[in-house]
């Protein structure tokens, strides 16, 4: 059976990619590999992550394409020539229009560090998130990963998993805690399970 091959989308830090990386050496993810890492800009520690294992990588800006058309059809065109089959977005904060989504249908997955449907959509990302959960009083959140469709944080989602807050969490720290004990499990685990299910051959 071929691996199904993965492109890694980010934006900043690269501690989900990491995760991934990590996930392919303990054998956690086999069935697919992460043939490409596309950042959004040049500036991404994900980009030194990547050239520290070997992974082929990727800078578009948005700013460089003069519409959003442009944009995503430089996007298809690095993932047609590197024959990606599933795109994983880690901490990816560009915009993604339906126009692009609509061409990968369940082929884009997504984390997102809350229990959606709370602290989620237009406006919710990294600290954010985090802020909203503790200034809102929740007990519980934790991270979702979901396939990607039009609507912001909206697809169906793949797994979940709950984090506590703890009493006089900040908002980094509860990050910190959401990452650990969420994302960096989920986002493994939900990339092997779509790579198995996407595998040729
Ligand atoms: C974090 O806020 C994470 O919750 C979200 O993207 C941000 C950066 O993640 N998924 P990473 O360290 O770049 O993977």
């Amino acid at each position: 059976m071929l691996k199904t091959k993965i492109a890694v989308f980010v934006s900043g830090g690269g501690t989900n990619l990491q995760a991934l990386i990590d996930a392919q050496k303990t054998g956690t993810l086999h069935s697919g590999e992460i043939a490409l890492v596309l950042a959004s800009n040049d500036q991404a520690y994900a980009l030194k992550r990547a050239e520290q294992n070997d992974i082929p990588y990727s800078v578009v800006k948005r700013k460089e394409f003069a519409t959003q058309e442009e944009y995503e059809a430089k996007l298809k065109a690095v993932l047609t020539e590197n024959q990606i089959d599933l795109i994983v977005l880690a901490g990816f904060m560009s915009i993604l229009s339906e126009n692009f989504t609509a061409a990968y249908p369940k082929r884009i997955i997504n984390i997102h560090p809350s229990l959606i449907p709370s602290f989620c959509g237009k406006g919710y990302y990294g600290l954010k998130v985090h802020e909203a959960a503790l200034a809102y009083g929740v007990k519980v959140t934790g991270a979702t990963v979901h396939f990607v469709n039009e609507i912001p944080d909206g697809g169906e989602i793949l797994l979940q998993k709950a984090v506590a807050v703890h009493k006089g969490d900040t908002p980094e720290v509860l990050q910190r805690r959401v990452m650990e004990e969420a994302e960096w499990v989920l986002l493994p685990e939900a990339t092997e399970m779509v790579s198995k299910s996407l595998q040729k051959g």
